[in-house]
């Protein structure tokens, strides 16, 4: 190639939320594929709020792959990012730009290096599961750039599978269940949407940071803790969530809020249990996590119905699902005058509205 020739650069960018799971996915049966011992259902947030933005170039001038987190730097030498970029490249096809006379060929796309920059617009890793909305995204937008087409549904999802476990459910929008699979090689462990953004659209969720602080135990750490020391965990992957999910997907498909209030706490609390049963223990819930659970339980008791439900993944913070927008300001209220924000420095809420799809801005 030429000199001029070299000068071209090629980009996507894209945008992925988060994902927050009313059954939760925590212990894996295989490390290096990331394979679950059991199936997961989560909520795609919006992706005006929590979510990642990122950005694909290539170029032949580029000497290495190199990735930007939030501005920063970061290293692509993790096996997790490895995995990603390895299974998207074998994957990519010919893609000819004739406006700007670039050429690339599928074969191009093994020696061509890479530019990735990432921005979270929330706290990175304080149990929002930002690494969720990373890897979806990453994938997402590098399939695009070397035009991925799917073999089968949920391949993309089964890449991003390998950055991180939950990040295969937020390459959909609304409701998403993450299939735990038999395969061996995890091909059928891929997530699948159950309802799209349409579905459930009264529904409100609402976060509320109780720390932006870096957790102390990392999701992966943890969960593998629990796999090896907890008895519960073993109850709750065979007995429990096999009958949960199918009880959960009845829920979601009939817009029963009463039904899946029940179970999207039940499910948060046996997972935090089963923290506990861990050995060392892990703590993820704090003093004002307690106290959420406390306000909404007793607001759900004093009504004879659920109003709210809370789930609670790896760190302090609620996450709260008003059935409508009337329930969400009465929660707001309710959490303002147990939380004054000016009281407490530990406390600040923001309103999520509905859920949305996966959105391709660049
Ligand atoms: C509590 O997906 O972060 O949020 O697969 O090791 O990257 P790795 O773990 P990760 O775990 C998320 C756990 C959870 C529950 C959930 O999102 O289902």
């Amino acid at each position: 190639m030429g000199e001029e020739l070299q000068r071209w650069i090629l980009m996507v960018t894209a945008r992925a939320p988060t994902n927050i799971a009313v059954i939760k996915y925590w212990g894996k049966r295989d490390e290096k594929l990331i394979l679950p011992i059991n199936d997961s259902i989560s909520f795609t947030l919006d992706p005006d709020h929590l979510s990642a933005t990122t950005t694909v170039a290539v170029s032949p001038s580029f000497t290495s792959d190199r990735m930007w987190l939030n501005g920063k730097e970061v290293s692509l030498g993790g096996e997790r990012y490895q995995n990603c970029l390895r299974e998207i490249r074998s994957r990519g096809n010919d893609v000819v730009d004739e406006k700007n006379g670039i050429v690339i060929r599928k074969e191009d796309w093994q020696r061509l290096h890479l530019h990735i920059a990432s921005y979270n617009n929330f706290p990175t890793a304080a149990g929002l599961a930002s690494s969720a909305a990373g890897f979806a995204c990453l994938v997402y937008s590098l399939a695009k750039l070397m035009d991925v087409k799917e073999k089968y549904q949920g391949e993309l999802t089964a890449i991003a599978r390998r950055g991180s476990g939950s990040a295969c459910r937020s390459l959909y929008g609304g409701v998403v269940k993450w299939q735990m699979g038999k395969e061996t090689d995890g091909s059928d462990s891929i997530a699948v949407q159950l309802a799209t953004e349409k579905h459930w659209e009264e529904l409100v969720i609402l976060v509320a940071v109780v720390s932006s602080r870096q957790k102390e135990t990392s999701s992966t750490t943890g969960m593998s803790q629990s796999v090896e020391t907890s008895e519960l965990l073993r109850h709750r992957s065979q007995e429990v969530v096999p009958k949960r999910v199918l009880q959960m997907e009845e829920a979601i498909a009939n817009r029963d809020f009463g039904s899946f209030a029940k179970i999207t706490c039940a499910d948060s609390n046996q997972f935090h249990a089963v923290c506990l049963d861990t050995s060392p223990p892990i703590f993820y819930m704090n003093d004002t996590s307690h106290r959420i659970i406390n306000c909404v339980e007793r607001w759900n008791r004093s009504e004879g119905t659920p109003q709210v439900a809370y789930t609670f993944d790896a760190g302090p913070n609620a996450v709260m699902y008003a059935p409508n927008r009337k329930v969400a300001g009465l929660l707001l209220q309710r959490l303002l005058f147990y939380f004054p924000p000016d009281s407490s420095k530990t406390f600040s809420s923001y309103v999520i509205g509905d859920t949305s799809i996966l959105e391709e801005i660049g």
